[in-house]
């Protein structure tokens, strides 16, 4: 028997990612999570052998600050470190959530999703399907367009395009 629900029947969601930096698209996922989800927690990932653009505490912030923005702020924001099935646990959530944009995304996904199975047979992850206007979007391609002096406003939040600028 699974125990996706809490001891008080509440149903907890981590939407783990690398969010360097966050989407429109990620913002979109969170906000049909918790549409379905009495608790969301997004979850940084801190993983030091991994260069990113951002650090934990630039992505959080601006993480922070767009939910904010939307109308969002009953999502927790958070950083892990090391296996995501530990986090999950030590947190107790039930629930990943990913998103999917198109069918390029599968097979990354479901491999990632049968290893979170394998090593935390209670964890179930859910995929919430991004909105068409935002299923071509990347954080990959939007550093890339940013970095060459394109307008990136239309593709992440104000609080992303700002550190983005800054950090052209
Ligand atoms: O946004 P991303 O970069 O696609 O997110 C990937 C992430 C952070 C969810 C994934 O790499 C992850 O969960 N890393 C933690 C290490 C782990 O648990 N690995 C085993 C499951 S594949």
């Amino acid at each position: 028997m699974k125990k996706t629900r809490s001891k008080s029947g509440k149903i907890k969601a981590v939407y783990p990612g690398s969010f360097d930096p966050v989407t429109r698209g990620h913002i979109d996922v969170a906000r049909r999570a918790i549409f379905v989800f009495d608790e969301v927690v997004i979850a940084v990932i801190n993983n030091p052998s991994k260069k990113t653009r951002f650090s934990v505490g630039e992505r959080i912030s601006m993480l922070k600050k767009s939910l904010a923005a939307e109308g969002l702020g009953k999502i927790r924001v958070d950083s892990f470190e090391g296996l995501l099935a530990h986090y999950m646990k030590t947190i107790k959530a039930g629930i990943i959530v990913r998103g999917l944009r198109a069918v390029s995304d599968f097979e990354y996904e479901f491999q990632m999703a049968l290893m979170n199975r394998e090593l935390a047979p209670d964890i179930e992850t859910v995929f919430f399907m991004t909105d068409a206007k935002y299923a071509y979007l990347s954080s990959s391609i939007v550093k890339e367009v940013a970095s060459l002096g394109g307008d990136v406003s239309s593709a992440v939040p104000a609080a992303a395009a700002a550190l983005l600028r800054k950090q052209k």
